[in-house]
């Protein structure tokens, strides 16, 4: 019995003496001022989160009660957050969050070269790591064509150097002609996406047009964009360009044609040119232009009255109205001509 009640008493004499806290509650990710294994009744403790956390607004510093045991624990010690990163401009960056830690990357678009460090790390502090970086558009050098030729360049926009996507445009000394792309476009490899040629282009001696002609033609050779001018016979009409130019291809560009007049094909009629009537017969031998027309009178029988209905001379045609009937020699004496008749109102 007496070993059992020996342990009774140290028992007993423990509960009165407890006067004192155990260790305190362990908080993640902070460390304690005084880490002991006992501590007496009025002895303070601190809490302090571990570099890259940051307190909530719960108690950092705790007393050991009477009772023997610490205040409820209110403190957390939550990660340190960085600020939302960028944006960056012709570039972009992937990041998963941005807590303490945790990383981001960086990367520009075709074209532009990531100046700086590639990734940043969230710091205890708050900070991202590192200077920002920049995407700074590529350079173009400038084309490799002789000081002294035949091809030049000029810059679009202002300034000593050609960046992604800036444009030079090249010329080529008169009369040489430029083959290939007179543009180029300073590419994300920093090349020029193609430099033209110049040539010596020859176009043979122009040949004549139908019922047409060159004016002041030379029989010769001629350079490039050189041109030459064509005129109709009378009574033809010029139809197209009045020009032809020797093109980059050794050949002519369109010439115009000469389009011809047109017969009125009646012996007799009245008819209506420029607004007046003619008798086709005496002012209108000659017949009229490719591109006018005339009005012929038809008759209306049923309400005795005549209308005009246009044809115009498509180079050398003119198809006469369906409704409109030459008159027989006959009937000129006995009827009036369908000229001479009134009017009928206006068609439905
Ligand atoms: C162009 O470059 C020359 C030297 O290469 C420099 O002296 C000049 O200031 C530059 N001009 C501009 C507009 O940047
Ligand atoms: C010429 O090059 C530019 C780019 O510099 C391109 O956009 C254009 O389509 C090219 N033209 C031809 C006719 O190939
Ligand atoms: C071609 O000639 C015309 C004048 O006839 C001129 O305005 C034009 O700039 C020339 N074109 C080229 C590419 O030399
Ligand atoms: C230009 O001339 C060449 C021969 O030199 C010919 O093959 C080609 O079809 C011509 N092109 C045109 C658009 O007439
Ligand atoms: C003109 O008439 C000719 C026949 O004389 C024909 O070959 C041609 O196609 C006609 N043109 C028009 C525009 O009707």
């Amino acid at each position: 019995m007496f070993p059992l009640a020996l342990v009774a008493f140290a028992l007993s004499h423990c509960a009165l003496a407890a006067r004192v806290c155990p260790r305190p509650p362990e908080v993640l990710f902070a460390t304690i001022n005084v880490d002991k294994s006992v501590y007496d009744v009025g002895e303070e403790v601190e809490y302090t989160c571990r570099p890259g956390f940051v307190p909530n607004n719960g108690q950092r510093k705790y007393t050991c009660l009477p009772t023997g045991r610490w205040p409820l624990n209110t403190l957390l010690c939550l990660p340190q957050r960085c600020p939302r990163p960028g944006p960056l401009q012709n570039g972009k960056i992937e990041s998963i969050d941005s807590h303490y830690q945790s990383s981001i990357s960086f990367s520009c678009e075709p074209g532009y070269n990531l100046v700086g460090t590639r990734t940043s790390q969230c710091m205890a502090d708050g900070k991202w790591s590192g200077t920002f970086p920049q995407c700074q558009a590529v350079t173009c050098a400038p084309p490799s064509i002789p000081k002294f030729g035949v091809l030049s360049y000029r810059r679009l926009k202002p300034g000593n150097v050609s960046h992604f996507l800036d444009t030079i445009v090249f010329e080529c000394v008169p009369p040489m002609a430029l083959i290939g792309n007179e543009t180029a476009t300073c590419m994300a490899d920093g090349s020029w996406s193609s430099i033209p040629e110049c040539k010596v282009v020859t176009c043979p001696t122009p040949t004549g047009i139908e019922n047409g002609f060159i004016e002041f033609a030379v029989r010769r050779t001629y350079h490039y964009n050189e041109s030459v001018s064509f005129g109709c016979q009378p009574s033809y009409v010029l139809d197209g360009h009045k020009h032809s130019r020797c093109e980059k291809t050794g050949n002519w560009s369109t010439k115009p044609t000469c389009r011809g007049p047109c017969k009125i094909p009646v012996k007799k009629a009245v008819v209506l040119y420029n607004g007046e009537k003619k008798r086709v017969q005496n002012d209108l031998k000659e017949g009229i232009q490719h591109g006018e027309t005339v009005s012929f009178f038809c008759k209306n029988k049923e309400k005795s009255c005549a209308y005009t209905v246009a044809a115009q001379c498509v180079d050398g045609n003119l198809t006469l109205p369906a409704c409109f009937k030459e008159r027989g020699f006959f009937s000129t004496l006995v009827k009036k001509d369908p000229s001479d008749m009134k009017p009928c109102e206006e068609q439905a």
